[in-house]
């Protein structure tokens, strides 16, 4: 791996930088407080190409590598993890996923929407009881010929409401288990298709995440996303590579925890000098550079893998895994340094720890991840 980063690679990261302090941070705290979606911001982020950033500019795409895409992803989680969450779903789970593996039609129809921020897309995995155990699909896409009738609920789904195409993951033929799944394009408005109102959650409250209600909803058969039964391999290279994109986000929350702790500790005086004079905060703040460097690497290394073409199952996981704890870690310290204004939302740490939360938790529990990891290891 190489630790110098590209011209091209430095500028992505000072444009995202620019983009997420003077377009992001203003609003952020008001987003969080009423769950507000980031329209604007998200066509923004369209139009300066951070939405379909390693797709080809064939398909309108920014043609960047993924160390770019992970450079962009943190620096834009520093401030707003809702407007990274919708970043990535689009970027490493739609646009990558189609791009791999749709028709040269399927990418001509949904890429340049994509990738210009014009529509945003959705991964539909999760069910009411099949959130790790993803082969376990109670969605059903029986076959008519012609089309597909897909039947079933989904849950958690970001960009739930807001999305305009869907990528529905749905089994066919239960007797083939995992090799019986596809995963089908689903437009908005197909009759038979209805969202839930949005959840109220915890963190990540910008961003969207609803259930997905299927009703005999006919679906063409072109718009299968490759071979009938690839629909749970699919699902899996999508998730490890959007796994790379979780990792970031996850960096982003802890770095940006720890800067404004930084500047906080510089700042605030307690027994006549500034906190960061005092050993007690010093080792937290030492303990935080040292992880979140650690994170970056790992985040680097599984993206630099990507980039290569060598397997990067692993390595996601890992990122995934460290950087998660990382942001869950480094947000709880930061509010211990801020005190009592930690705990307060004009300090943004709480956001922060509550943002952080969800890392360990979406595209991938931590024991997931494990496994994942004890996996490949032990293959
Ligand atoms: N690439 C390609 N194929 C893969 C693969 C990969 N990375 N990982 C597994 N597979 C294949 C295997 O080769 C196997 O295929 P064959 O049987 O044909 O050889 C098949 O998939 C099944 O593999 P396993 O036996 O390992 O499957 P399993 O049932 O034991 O489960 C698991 C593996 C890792 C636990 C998997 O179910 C999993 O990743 N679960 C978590 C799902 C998840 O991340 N959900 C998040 C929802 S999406 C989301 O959160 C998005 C968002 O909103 C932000």
């Amino acid at each position: 791996m190489d630790f110098q980063l590209t011209e091209e690679q430095l500028a992505v990261q000072a444009a995202a930088r620019d983009f997420a302090q003077s377009e992001l941070w203003a609003g952020v705290i008001e987003r969080d407080e009423h769950q507000k979606f980031p329209a604007e911001q998200i066509k923004k982020m369209g139009e300066l190409g951070f939405m379909g950033m390693m797709v080809s500019p064939e398909y309108g795409g920014g043609g960047m590598d993924t160390v770019s895409y992970v450079l962009a992803m943190e620096e834009i989680s520093k401030v707003d993890a809702s407007c990274s969450v919708i970043m990535s779903v689009n970027n490493s789970l739609v646009c990558w996923g189609l791009e791999k593996y749709g028709t040269e039609e399927q990418k001509r129809k949904y890429l340049p929407g994509l990738t210009s921020g014009e529509i945003i897309g959705a991964f539909a995995l999760s069910e009411p009881e099949a959130g790790s155990d993803a082969t376990s699909q109670r969605t059903t896409a029986e076959d008519m010929g012609d089309h597909y009738l897909l039947n079933g609920t989904k849950n958690w789904i970001t960009n739930g409401t807001t999305a305009s195409v869907y990528l529905v993951v749905a089994q066919t033929n239960p007797e083939a288990k995992h090799r019986g799944i596809n995963v089908l394009i689903v437009d908005k408005g197909m009759e038979g298709f209805v969202t839930s109102p949005k959840e109220n959650k915890l963190g990540i409250r910008g961003s969207d995440t609803c259930s997905l209600q299927f009703t005999d909803v006919k679906v063409p058969k072109e718009n299968r996303i490759g071979d009938d039964g690839f629909g749970f391999k699919f699902a899996m290279q999508v998730l490890a590579g959007g796994r790379i994109g979780i990792a970031a986000q996850a960096l982003g929350i802890a770095s940006g925890a720890y800067e404004l702790s930084l500047k906080y500790a510089q700042e605030r005086k307690a027994f006549g000098v500034p906190i960061s004079q005092h050993q007690a905060i010093q080792f937290k703040l030492a303990d935080m550079a040292t992880n979140i460097d650690a994170a970056r690497l790992l985040c680097l290394q599984s993206a630099h893998d990507k980039d290569a073409h060598q397997d990067y199952a692993k390595s996601g996981a890992m990122a995934k895994l460290f950087a998660s704890k990382v942001a869950m870690d480094t947000a709880v310290e930061a509010v211990q340094i801020h005190g009592g204004y930690g705990f307060v939302k004009e300090y943004h740490v709480e956001r922060m720890m509550r943002d952080a939360k969800i890392t360990q938790i979406y595209e991938g529990t931590s024991e997931i991840q494990k496994i994942v990891i004890s996996r490949e290891i032990l293959k």
